[in-house]
């Protein structure tokens, strides 16, 4: 007899059973006596005294599934080889578990299936990494053999949180009146601000599509096309730097309407943020808080503030400014900020703790930190005597400092000392205990329309090239365009930022000013957005919308801290699929069909 004919091997002792597979995690008390098949892996396996107690898991669960040899000694000498993760085949009767010996844990905890028969369907290695308890493996090994890893429990729950977050989201948007549009893969560059990956074109060799950053030009073409709310499930390609955030291959739910102002899209993404949120157990209520970019940049130092950090920055130019002491002076005149945070209870910080906030902060260009405390009744500032008693008193004064408080300190440009600060929140809210868990939204609203970009000396646009600048400051596009605000705005959550979207322009006059202040001659437009412009001439309606990100959003329900925890088949940190050894090499006559030629020196 074959080997594989071997694992066929089944034993039958009792009567005949329904041939109905049930699921494991569905044996509940209706089904006590009565006799079930079940197919599927071992989980756990067990043997007490000649008794052997498996653990099935499929998709619904789990049930433990007793072999007594007295009771079935064909079923037992059946299962004997089976290991974990072996798939198996076994036939019994429903039985309710002794009270001592009930699982509370499990939702099937209570009964148990008694075998009579059983039969190995397939086989299975040795595992490389236990797929039960906490995780060993490293993340490397766990992406190799990722139809493993998503066995386990933790991977298996988010996939069906996705899968309902999906469900739900198209439910809402059908709900709303949104058509879902499927827009291409293949397409131009779309400019989100990323590297595109390109897909060389065998028929016109030479040419590239360009895989869509997002859908964003299509939805705004729908608009004119009449469709006035669309919603899509897409993917979008990004070719950029990796971030536990960051995919280069991610999804977003997609959004654009006609006829809208900014409070209107708001209330959409409101009203799915409110359905969403119940399925992880989490109530929100909206309207969610507003701030604006500037407000925000001012509090927190940041455009995605973490709000369960109860920390805020406090601007003190004026109050040290023009002090004695050279550092605050120097950073004053020359038009820079001298920043504090207060941490209420941190006046006890060690001397390498502040060791510790300084390194950070020259992470972010600033020279270092400097301390204020308030303890023994007095304020000490790091720097001895550098500070008059009533210096001191207004800063501490406008800190809010008590007795027992520390505030960090950092004078630099503006931009540099916020960015220090702002990095510093969250940690030491954490340590200092000013953190409140929790799901805290907010709203970033009129982000400013351009920055000035110092590697390519030209504007560019904060979120894209097709945002509607603010009303009110159209004068400014000429004037100043680094002070004109624009109608985007972004939702955080918990420091992550979970979308974003503005009103667009419609108007092609103004699409073009706009190039124009981003350096974008009118035959570059012309040729990279030229369908888009010769579009918003033939009757564009004002509209406006906005993308979540989709994986964000679910690792944020789901409570994790890396985005490749809720897609099924992740890139790695350096953009390769370790399980499939994506992307590879290609055959020299499939790169020559393609007109490609790879000089050897290139090729890894
Ligand atoms: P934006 O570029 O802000 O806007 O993207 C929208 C949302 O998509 C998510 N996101 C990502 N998620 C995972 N990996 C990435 N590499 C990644 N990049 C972005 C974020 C982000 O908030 N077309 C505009 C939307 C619009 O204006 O309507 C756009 O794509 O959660």
């Amino acid at each position: 007899m074959s080997k594989d004919a071997g694992l066929m091997e089944r034993s039958q002792e009792q009567g005949t059973v329904a041939r109905k597979r049930r699921g494991a995690g569905t044996i509940g008390e209706a089904d006590v006596g009565a006799r079930v098949l079940l197919q599927a892996w071992v989980r756990r396996r067990r043997d007490h005294g000649g008794v052997t107690f498996l653990d099935l898991r499929d998709s619904s669960g789990t049930v433990q599934v007793v072999v007594r040899p007295e009771q079935s000694p064909g079923a037992v000498a059946a299962l004997d080889r089976a290991r974990l993760e072996w798939v198996v085949e076994i036939e019994g009767e429903v039985a309710r578990r002794s009270p001592e010996t009930v699982n509370r844990k499990m939702p099937t905890g209570a009964f148990e299936v008694v075998a009579s028969a059983g039969r190995i369907l397939a086989r299975c290695e040795p595992l490389p990494f236990n797929l039960e308890g906490p995780v060993e493996a490293s993340e490397e090994t766990r992406l190799r053999f990722r139809y493993l890893d998503l066995r386990r429990e933790e991977l298996a729950r988010n996939l069906r949180l996705r899968h309902q977050v999906v469900m739900e989201t198209l439910r809402y948007f059908d709900q709303e009146g949104f058509l879902h549009v499927e827009t291409p893969i293949l397409t131009r560059s779309t400019p989100e601000g990323a590297r595109d990956y390109l897909v060389p074109s065998r028929v016109h060799r030479g040419s590239f599509f360009a895989l869509p950053q997002s859908p964003q030009l299509f939805k705004q073409i729908l608009m004119v096309s009449g469709v006035e709310r669309y919603v899509q499930i897409c993917r979008c390609f990004r070719d950029e730097d990796l971030r536990a955030d960051r995919q280069p291959e991610f999804s977003q739910i997609d959004v654009e309407m006609s006829f809208v102002d900014r409070d209107d899209v708001m209330a959409v993404m409101e009203g799915l943020t409110k359905r969403l949120f119940p399925l992880a157990g989490v109530e929100v209520e909206p309207p969610f808080p507003r701030c604006t970019h500037s407000e925000v940049m001012a509090r927190y130092g940041v455009d995605k503030p973490d709000l369960r950090a109860e920390l805020e920055l406090e601007d003190l130019t004026s109050e040290l400014g023009s002090s004695g002491f050279r550092a605050f002076r120097q950073s004053a005149e020359e038009g820079g900020a001298i920043l504090g945070l207060a941490v209420p209870g941190a006046a006890a910080a060690s001397r390498r703790e502040v060791d510790e906030w300084a390194e950070q902060a020259r992470a972010h260009g600033a020279a270092g930190v400097l301390t204020l405390r308030r303890r023994d009744g007095a304020l000490q500032f790091q720097v001895k005597d550098a500070l008059t008693a009533g210096e001191l008193e207004t800063a501490g004064a406008r800190l809010g400092l008590a007795e027992g408080d520390l505030a960090v300190l950092v004078a630099a440009p503006r931009a540099r000392a916020a960015a220090a600060l702002g990095e510093l929140r969250v940690p030491l809210a954490r340590k200092y205990g000013h953190f409140r868990e929790g799901y805290r939204l907010l709203w970033v609203t009129d982000f400013p329309l351009v920055e000035w970009s110092p590697d390519e000396g030209r504007f560019a646009a904060v979120h894209h090239p097709f945002t509607h600048p603010h009303p009110d400051d159209l004068a400014l596009l000429d004037s100043d365009p680094a002070a004109a605000r624009s109608l985007a705005y972004d939702i955080v959550l918990n420091g992550v930022e979970l979308a974003g979207g503005s009103i667009r322009i419609h108007d092609p006059e103004l699409q073009e000013r706009v190039f124009r202040i981003l350096g974008i001659s009118a035959s570059e437009a012309r040729e990279r957005f030229g369908f888009l412009l010769d579009a918003l001439r033939y009757g564009a309606p004002p509209h406006g919308g906005f993308a979540v990100g989709l994986d964000r959003l679910v690792m944020l329900l789901a409570g994790g801290a890396s985005i490749r925890e809720v897609i099924a088949f992740p890139k790695t940190a350096s953009a390769v699929c370790l399980m499939t050894q994506a992307p590879s090499p290609v055959d020299p006559e499939k790169l020559s069909e393609l007109g490609i030629r790879v000089p050897p020196r290139n090729r890894e």
